[in-house]
């Protein structure tokens, strides 16, 4: 191959490069997007508004380790560490590992842990970390498109690693997550954001302090 054949070549591969950089964290979305549209089930991070709604009724002074599921391009970690007390911990889990490694080059927080895994073993993750439990779970999680059998599981490990007087926070678009949420949720707040691309609904599940 000639210079000139190679210099062409390379030419698609540049200007796919420089857009993926003039983008910042969207192009990281969009290229996780196109590798596992499944997966990550939506194209458009969360809004601002979904974030500040969602993180409303934590009880940040009593929360020491923050968990989140499907974190993305980060959208919520930023506004979770900004709230979160300096002795706290936000351990992030997704399956993509575009996404961990964007994260791990771009948060550099002491508090902040991102896992390559899965959150159906949220237990084993947030034991291999040194806690017991946790105080609150995240969950951006695309439930109608999961494979059989995995949001109900991790429906079932959340609540199980979830202390008494915490939640389980969940935004989706579709009623999917409430109906897994349910099982072992009694308490279930909900609201539906309308400034999101598309609009979506939010649950907070409570494993009150009188549950068995
Ligand atoms: C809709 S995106 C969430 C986007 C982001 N949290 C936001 O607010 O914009 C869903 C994410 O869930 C991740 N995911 C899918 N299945 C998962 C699983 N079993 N465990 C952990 N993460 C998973 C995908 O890789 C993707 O990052």
């Amino acid at each position: 191959m000639t210079s000139t054949e190679l210099a062409r070549e390379a030419l698609p591969q540049k200007i796919k490069q420089t857009i993926k950089r003039s983008l910042g964290p969207w192009g990281v979305f969009l290229e996780g997007f196109m590798r596992h549209p499944v997966m990550v089930g939506s194209i458009i991070p969360s809004s601002r508004f979904t974030i500040n709604r969602m993180l409303k009724p934590v009880d940040w002074a009593n929360c020491k380790l923050f968990v989140e599921y499907g974190p993305g391009v980060g959208t919520f970690c930023r506004p979770v560490l900004d709230r979160l007390p300096r002795d706290g911990q936000l351990i992030v889990i997704d399956t993509n590992p575009l996404f961990i490694e964007y994260l791990r080059k771009t948060i550099s927080d002491s508090r902040f842990i991102a896992v390559h895994g899965s959150a159906s073993d949220v237990e084993e993750i947030v034991r291999a970390h040194g806690h017991e439990k946790a105080d609150y779970v995240l969950s951006g999680l695309p439930f109608s498109t999961l494979p059989d059998g995995i949001g109900p599981a991790i429906a079932a490990a959340t609540h199980r690693v979830i202390r008494k007087g915490g939640a389980f926070l969940v935004y989706q678009f579709t009623p999917k997550a409430r109906s897994y949420m349910a099982r072992h949720f009694q308490r279930i707040d909900d609201a539906l954001e309308p400034i999101n691309v598309p609009p979506c609904f939010l649950w907070w599940g409570w494993k009150d302090e009188d549950e068995d």
